[in-house]
């Protein structure tokens, strides 16, 4: 059995992941390009710990511009098995307020410019992105969540825009009405590409506005955002920190394939 490595990418707001210890940085050269920062690579506990910023230390890398493929390659080459997205987001229900943590279990890919595979001209392959999110590595954050009384929600859809912008008002209605729960611009390509890493992915959708549907609240802006995102920086130290120090030593089975999703999904024949 391989062992477990626990990567951590982290969104707006989250730039560092207090709690490692051991840490040491290393550039990963990637074939896919620049990464968005050095990986932090550490331990808590007694599990060896991934750390990526992926809009790099200062936040210097929009949504659009982020090297999906290099961030996940790199993890890759650093032996991670499964990786955590704290990812900021706005939400379209009402009881999904700010400063809640969604852990979502389903995405909506909106986004129209991003390198979204590794695979394409020689190799093509097609992996299932049925059940994009690993339910044992989801079960955890929910148990460690709840253990460290952070209100945190199990399954959503989280829709991802290609932004920069923020929707418009006719946007958001029709995101709300379609039924999906949260919104960001950062989880796609990721969780596909992780998919085709056979990394084992979940997303901890961290609430920080309600983006512009909501009548009783000003439409979204950074300033907002930022505060909030601090606020809950805190609370995903602490439930990181948790899923780390419970984390099984040896990487366990993805019930839904995640760690073994190009066993069937190569259609192109192996060179004779
Ligand atoms: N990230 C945080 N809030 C957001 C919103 N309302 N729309 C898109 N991305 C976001």
């Amino acid at each position: 059995m391989a062992r477990a490595v626990l990567g951590v990418i982290g969104g707006s707001g989250v730039y560092d992941l207090p709690g490692m210890e051991d840490v040491r940085e290393e550039r990963v050269v990637s074939p896919w390009g620049e990464p968005s920062d050095a990986l932090r690579i550490g331990r808590i506990g007694q599990t060896e710990v991934v750390f990526l910023p992926r809009h790099g230390r200062g936040h210097r890398m929009s949504p659009s511009d982020i090297n999906y493929r290099a961030n996940i390659d790199a993890m890759k080459r650093a032996g991670v098995t499964d990786i955590v997205s704290l990812s900021a987001c706005g939400s379209f229900k009402e009881e999904l307020a700010p400063g809640c943590f969604v852990l979502v279990d389903q995405f909506v890919d909106r986004t129209h410019k991003r390198e979204s595979s590794f695979f394409g001209k020689g190799c093509v392959a097609h992996v299932s992105m049925a059940h994009p999110v690993g339910p044992r590595l989801q079960e955890r954050l929910l148990a460690a969540g709840q253990a460290e009384g952070i209100d945190v929600r199990k399954d959503g859809t989280y829709v991802c825009m290609e932004g920069p912008q923020f929707s418009s008002l006719a946007e958001s209605v029709t995101y709300k009405q379609l039924g999906y729960d949260v919104i960001g611009m950062t989880n796609m390509p990721e969780a596909k590409l992780a998919r085709e890493a056979e990394i084992t992915y979940a997303t901890v959708a961290m609430v920080t506005d309600y983006d512009c549907w909501h009548p009783g609240h000003a439409a979204v802006d950074v300033a907002s955002v930022i505060a909030v995102v601090k606020a809950n920086a805190s609370n995903a130290a602490r439930l990181v920190a948790r899923v780390a120090r419970d984390f099984p030593a040896e990487h366990e089975s993805c019930p839904v394939g995640s760690d073994t999703a190009l066993e069937v999904a190569i259609m192109t024949a192996p060179e004779m």
